[in-house]
């Protein structure tokens, strides 16, 4: 498939038409974002780490059943995709309490929660991605009711699928965000799986193997990123 113009350059990625109306090349940059982009910078060889891991992650996901914008890895940091429509919404699922549910409630970092939650925000950076309930998603048309059912019961079931995956190379799976999108009237789950989106922490040692390390200038960032890669890749 030929790289044709980019269309999209995010915080963390670029995306590439391609010949086909139906497929995208995702290209994943090195460059790192934290709290909306207030923090910026570079984690060497992210892009590649990345890459990897969502393959990785894409792959298990497609073969237990979830419908995902994967198609194939094309090099180190390309990866050819589905081009979707975006669900204007970052789905976040927790197991344990940490970052802005922490913030939120004043709660303390670590709080085994007695069932997954599911949060909705809204992907407005201007706004810096709200809270929102599934009133709003449905009562602002950002996705139907029966979309919405569908997106919740992929998030329950990946939950479920990624932390007996995590778990088998010793990581626990705390929280991760995803982004679905609709490729030919389906829910499909699109954009990347990787620690910048997910919260790991190494279990018994509770060391953080995720992009906490950069927000909070933990150090060891690149190291944290290439050992889940090498854990995933067993
Ligand atoms: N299969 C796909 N088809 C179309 N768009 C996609 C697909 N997968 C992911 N995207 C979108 O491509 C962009 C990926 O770039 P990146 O993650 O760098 O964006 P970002 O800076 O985080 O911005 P955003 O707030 O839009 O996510 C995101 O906007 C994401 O929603
Ligand atoms: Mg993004």
């Amino acid at each position: 498939m030929e790289k044709g113009k980019q269309i999209y350059e995010g915080k963390a990625k670029i995306l590439y038409e391609t010949d086909s109306p139906d497929y995208l090349i995702q290209y994943f940059k090195d460059d790192a974002t934290a709290f909306n982009a207030k923090k910026r910078g570079t984690i060497q060889d992210k892009g590649i780490f990345n890459n990897k891991i969502s393959t990785k992650i894409f792959e298990y996901l497609e073969a237990e059943g979830i419908p995902t914008h994967y198609e194939k890895t094309l090099n180190d940091r390309e990866m050819l995709v589905k081009r979707v429509e975006i669900v204007p919404i970052e789905v976040i699922i927790r197991n344990v309490a940490a970052g802005s549910l922490c913030r939120l409630l004043k709660l303390e970092e670590g709080l085994k929660l007695s069932e997954p939650i599911l949060d909705f925000c809204y992907k407005k950076d201007e706004l810096d991605d709200p809270l929102v309930s599934e009133y709003h998603v449905r009562a602002l048309g950002w996705a139907t009711d029966e979309e919405i059912q569908e997106i919740k019961k992929y998030t329950f079931k990946v939950n479920e699928l990624m932390t007996k995956f995590f778990l088998a190379v010793n990581l626990d799976l705390i929280d991760f965000k995803l982004e679905f999108g609709r490729f030919k009237g389906k829910i499909i789950l699109a954009d990347e799986m990787s620690p910048d989106t997910c919260r790991l922490w190494e279990v018994g040692t509770g060391k953080k193997m995720d992009k906490d390390r950069f927000r909070r200038d933990m150090g060891n960032v690149e190291e944290a990123y290439q050992e889940v890669l090498s854990r995933v890749s067993k």
